[in-house]
């Protein structure tokens, strides 16, 4: 288990002091894939630095396995630290080596006898899906294949924890499905404990067990990934959520705005469902019962790690109480409601 308490850390520039971590608690479970999102600055690789020990806090404590760090001696400090395996937007790839010579660099560093590394390197490569390209150079790998790279690099010592520091930031859609694919496989093969960190929801959403919101670095929203997509409590946790959604296109926001001042007296409302509710024809049930219009605005219905997660923003219309009626029965249906004001 991961677990940082009440970690502050603030650097100090010439000309005055930055608080990147204000108070951070947060504890990771053995075998998760946790993962940390926020914008820019939020101090979510500061967060990372910490963990992997290339760091200290300005107060309070990190421990692995039930080890505090900043009580360790150096040299077991060094040995912990090849528990914990790193991956980086930009690879940081060996770019005059091949793929293979890459793999086997850290097995050097770490001095595993020269008779076992290749095995190790070629077991990995397999592991990764990079098998035939063993003799490329990283010029000449794909963003994709690259990252596999840097992953296989990252497990050759066998960590107990993988960092990843956006990790599919440089990749195209596609492509981030496929290596979000592979950490979720070798996740499982391995029980190997991830903590990811992104700024896009989707990648969250895909493959996370549990997720934090950080802004201004406090860790400001935490839970399961399932319950956060479905009940946001921030307002930076329901941006998230619409920027995955693709509700905070410009086209959707016009045609939102437009609405809300062409029915003064309706209510637009995000509704998140999950699993079997999917199925369920709620709207039309509901249009009926309580002699209200429902108009659909936008839609969908993605995968996450273990379930589906549904999105429908919708605006209702009709009297006053009967549209109160029709979202307190939306609500009776166990679907969560988020009315959200365009006005
Ligand atoms: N070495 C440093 N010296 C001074 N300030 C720093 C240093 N590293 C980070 N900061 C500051 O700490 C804050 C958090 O930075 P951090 O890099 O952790 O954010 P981030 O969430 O990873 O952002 P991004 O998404 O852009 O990578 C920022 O205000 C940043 O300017
Ligand atoms: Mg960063």
């Amino acid at each position: 288990m991961i677990e940082l308490k009440n970690i502050h850390k603030i650097y100090q520039t010439k000309n005055d002091n930055v608080t990147a971590l204000n108070d951070v608690n947060l504890s990771i479970d053995d075998g998760e894939i946790y993962g940390i999102v926020g914008y820019s600055g939020a101090g979510k690789s500061t967060l990372l630095r910490l963990l992997n020990g290339l760091e200290k806090p300005t107060d309070g404590e990190v421990s692995l396995a039930g080890k505090a760090l900043n009580t360790l001696k150096k040299a077991t400090l060094r040995k912990e630290r090849q528990k914990i395996g790193v991956i980086f937007q930009h690879f940081n790839l060996l770019w005059s080596r091949t793929v293979l010579e890459n793999i086997l660099f850290p097995l050097e560093i770490a001095k595993v006898p020269k008779s076992k590394r290749k095995k190790r390197a070629l077991e990995l490569i397999k592991l990764v899906g990079l098998e035939g390209r063993e003799d490329a150079y990283p010029s000449e790998l794909s963003g994709g294949q690259k990252q596999r790279v840097g992953i296989a690099r990252a497990l050759a010592n066998d960590p107990k924890v993988l960092l990843c520091d956006e990790a599919t930031s440089a990749l195209d859609p596609k492509t981030t499905e496929d290596v979000l694919e592979l950490l979720l496989d070798i996740n499982r093969k391995l029980n190997l404990t991830i903590v990811l960190i992104t700024h896009e929801m989707q990648v969250i959403r895909r493959i996370c067990d549990r997720v934090a919101v950080m802004s201004a670095g406090q860790v400001v929203e935490e839970g399961k990934v399932t319950k956060v997509f479905r009940n946001p409590q921030e307002e930076i946790t329901k941006q998230f959520i619409r920027q995955d959604t693709s509700a905070d296109s410009e086209d959707t926001i016009a045609i939102l705005h437009e609405l809300a001042q062409k029915y003064p007296e309706g209510k637009i409302a995000r509704l998140a469902f999950q699993g079997e509710q999917v199925r369920n024809p709620f709207i039309s049930k509901i249009s009926r019962t309580c002699n209200v219009d429902i108009n659909i605005i936008q839609g969908n219905v993605q995968e996450s790690q273990d379930s589906t997660v549904g999105s429908l923003y919708v605006q209702v219309t009709g009297d006053t109480e009967a549209v109160e009626q029709a979202l307190a029965q939306i609500k009776a249906f166990d679907i969560e409601i988020e009315v959200i004001d365009y006005a």
